[in-house]
């Protein structure tokens, strides 16, 4: 059976790290991306990310050294020409009094959606992102002015794919793996 667009898409998602330096992102691109982010589901409709689009040379420069101490990670995120800065205002949340119903941080489970949504969003439109989570959250804080009770769930870098290629697909665990129906368990 052939994949429906939406499988499409899942499927040919990659991590992308190398960017093509001489080719930018149309801002229309950017938009879309933005406006599935700012549709996706969340606890109770509470909506608490926040999205910086980072195009400044500065700041991404910045925002590239911004992992945490020791570490020389995610320095390549210097050459997307941009990075979007995602954050999460947990505080949001436990004004409605809902993060503290049920052991549950909603506000990751929120916004890591609607980061998802955007990373589907720039695939369909070409466009190469990763997710990057290595990253200091006070260094990214200071680099964009972030209030400290803000937290940052994500870096996200966009671009097309240097030469035009994607990298190759990561392993994924099998279906009966991940899968059981009726009661929880592993099939052998
Ligand atoms: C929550 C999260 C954090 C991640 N953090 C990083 C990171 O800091 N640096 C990086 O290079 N990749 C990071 N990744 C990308 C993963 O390494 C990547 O998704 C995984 O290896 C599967 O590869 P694929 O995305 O190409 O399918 C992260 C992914 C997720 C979902």
């Amino acid at each position: 059976m052939e994949a429906s667009p939406l499988m499409s898409i899942i499927q040919e998602r990659r991590s992308v790290r190398t960017f093509d330096p001489d080719r930018d992102v149309e801002q229309e691109k950017l938009e879309i991306m933005l406006e599935a982010a700012r549709l996706a589901p969340s606890s109770n409709n509470t909506q608490p990310w926040h999205f910086v689009v980072v195009r400044n040379p500065d700041v991404r420069k910045k925002l590239s050294a911004a992992a945490p101490a020791g570490l020389a990670t995610n320095k390549w995120m210097a050459k997307a020409p941009v990075i979007i800065v995602c954050c999460v205002q947990p505080a949001l949340l436990e004004h409605r009094a809902i993060g503290q119903l049920m052991d549950k941080q909603w506000y990751v489970m929120d916004v890591a959606i609607a980061v998802e949504h955007m990373v589907l969003a720039a695939q369909e439109q070409g466009l190469g992102t990763c997710w990057l989570g290595w990253i200091d959250e006070r260094k990214v804080r200071r680099a964009v002015g972030a209030p400290r009770d803000v937290r940052i769930a994500a870096l996200l870098p966009v671009g097309y794919p240097k030469n035009g290629k994607w990298p190759p697909a990561k392993k994924r665990k099998p279906m009966q793996e991940v899968v059981s129906w009726d009661k929880f368990g592993y099939s052998q």
